[in-house]
């Protein structure tokens, strides 16, 4: 009764392109395991950005061929797949987030055929390539936008959003770029403002105008065909505006780091239209067999559920930055997150760190007991149910070290809003090979100076010492590959009314995985009654110093590691 009800008031067209639509997400999904698991579900992700990962040309910035010479490091640490921040072409107001030309390479980090390279090198160790998509704006140097401001006739000029102020020298309305300032910039050849969310560099594309999407579908289908495995999607939040522009509500009496009202984006950000974009370029992600991140800012599970789509079928992987805003160590903190996470409607992503965001070395270090707790962090957040995401140099304990004078700064966020906002160089320093000048990374002044730490985190230091970040990392990676509980298992809490020791079960069948992270100074001794869990004791697989089992009671050290399998 009820299926005809439902066929009678359906078009028949609809129900076809519902089934087809089913029919490629099912064909282009290839599963890695008899659990149905995606490739990207079991993948290690590492963010790189370009510009200071390893420079080959010792121009002081590093490129694409510095990439490929380190793909062994990364295959050796155990990643699966590189996230490359922007190295499009690019006038580099925002570091390549300003994007002049979205099908070539920038000449600072080489050409398509060193890409090239780089992907096959990468396919050789079985690493995939992750580009980063910049949909929301371009550059101001992008041909579309020397079209679209030339005139109000231009075939370009709707690929953008102009409007008239509101009277002389008053913009359309009281939104403020999240950089600073108003978020229209008048350009005198048509009298008219144009809207940009972040830089005036950076106007932003017209989303509802749909030769700008046939455009940006083209671009991705022209990476696809190259070979990359997905995107990071840059900004999405804010792809769309209110088509009446309708002032946003200024919520404190305050004033932001630039002097700005501090407004609420209601008008600007997440509109219910991003979905629809998203649920289209998941389509082609499936034909691809390509994974879609997310860089998304939610305040809640339920906001991040919205990126999932309706049966998954929008982001697989975005972005839990919740999880980044647990900022001090606290298991009561970190047991809520997880669980939030844990029950959210798709497979949950774990970042700690990225180029925006202050380095989880100076999170949760307490400046004594770093490097233990920067351990303590991946022993967590890739233990997890889950896709981690790295960030370069969190292998090797780097730490966030921002500019001291106005003087040194390069992010032009850094310089507007001085010295309350110092921008994002401090978590962009070049990469730490050695203790060679330049730590490794150039034989040039690099274009960020180098911590004076590369002396003591450096990859060729750490590499010779089995209790560094980096050797816990591989260990806890090289553990992830291959322990199915870790890959596959449930994530169950234990003992959450402990205030020192977070401690959980992954558990994938018959087989379980305990770990116990503790988060306090102080040795701490647990008893897990694992008997009524019907297991007898748990045997070490990776731990820190002599963080170690007997029976069910766990001692873990100060700041310290457990990870054993339960045993019958
Ligand atoms: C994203 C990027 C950030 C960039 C901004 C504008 O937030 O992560 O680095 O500045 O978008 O593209």
């Amino acid at each position: 009764m009820r299926g005809s009800r439902l066929f009678s008031a359906v078009p028949v067209c609809a129900i076809l392109s519902f089934l087809l639509q089913f029919a490629s997400a099912q064909t282009s999904s290839k599963p890695v395991d008899a659990e149905g698991h995606q490739w990207w579900q079991h993948a290690v992700f590492y963010e790189l950005y370009p510009r200071s990962f390893a420079d080959s040309n010792n121009d002081g910035i590093g490129d694409l061929k510095g990439i490929t010479s380190k793909l062994d490091y990364l295959k050796d640490l155990g990643v699966d797949a590189i996230w490359i921040s922007p190295c499009f072409p690019s006038p580099q107001v925002d570091f390549g987030y300003d994007v002049s030309d979205y099908e070539n390479i920038d000449s600072m980090y080489g050409s398509l055929t060193d890409f090239d390279t780089m992907a096959t090198e990468a396919k050789k160790r079985g690493i995939r390539v992750i580009l980063d998509f910049v949909v929301n704006h371009s550059s101001d140097q992008h041909k579309w936008f020397a079209d679209s401001k030339s005139s109000k006739t231009a075939e370009h000029r709707d690929w953008y959003i102009w409007r008239d102020g509101k009277g002389p020298g008053v913009p359309p309305n009281n939104w403020t770029s999240t950089f600073g300032g108003s978020a229209w910039k008048f350009d005198p050849t048509t009298n008219q403002y144009y809207y940009h969310f972040f830089y005036a560099e950076q106007p932003d594309l017209n989303w509802r105008n749909s030769a700008v999407k046939d455009a940006m579908f083209e671009v991705l289908r022209w990476w696809y065909r190259r070979g990359v495995s997905g995107f990071r999607l840059d900004a999405v939040d804010t792809l769309f505006e209110d088509p009446d522009l309708r002032d946003n509500p200024v919520i404190s009496p305050n004033k932001n780091a630039f002097g700005d009202p501090i407004e609420e984006s209601k008008y600007n950000t997440k509109l219910p239209e991003v979905h629809d974009v998203l649920r289209g370029l998941r389509k082609v992600a499936d034909e691809n067999n390509a994974v879609l991140i997310g860089e998304t800012w939610t305040k809640d599970v339920a906001e991040l559920n919205r990126y999932y789509g309706q049966g998954n079928n929008e982001l697989q992987l975005p972005m839990d930055f919740l999880f980044t805003t647990v900022n001090k160590l606290s298991p009561a903190e970190f047991r809520k997150q997880i669980a939030a996470v844990d029950s959210a409607s798709g497979w949950p992503t774990f970042v700690i760190s990225n180029h925006d965001i202050i380095r989880s070395y100076d999170r949760y270090g307490d400046g004594v007991h770093n490097d233990d707790i920067a351990k303590l962090m991946a022993g967590l957040y890739l233990t997890l149910r889950g896709t981690p995401i790295m960030y370069y140099g969190e292998e090797i304990g780097m730490k966030t070290t921002p500019p001291t004078r106005k003087e040194e700064v390069k992010d032009p966020i850094g310089v507007r809003g001085w010295p309350k906002e110092k921008g994002r160089d401090g978590e962009r320093t070049p990469m730490q090979w050695d203790e060679s000048a330049n730590a490794g990374f150039s034989a040039a002044t690099p274009w960020l100076p180098v911590p004076p730490t590369y002396k003591t985190h450096n990859v060729a230091d750490e590499s010779k010492d089995k209790d560094s970040v980096l050797e816990f990392y591989k260990r806890v990676l090289k553990l992830r590959h291959t322990n199915k509980a870790l890959l596959d298992g449930s994530y169950v809490p234990l003992n959450e009314n402990d205030q020192n020791v977070l401690s959980y079960l992954r558990v994938f069948k018959d087989q379980a995985v305990l770990v116990a992270l503790n988060m306090s100074g102080a040795q701490q001794k647990v008893n897990f009654e694992l008997s009524k869990n019907g297991f007898s004791s748990s045997k070490s697989l990776v731990a820190t110093g002599n963080s170690s089992a007997q029976g069910s009671v766990v001692t873990v050290e100060p700041y310290g590691v457990f990870i054993g399998q339960l045993v019958k």
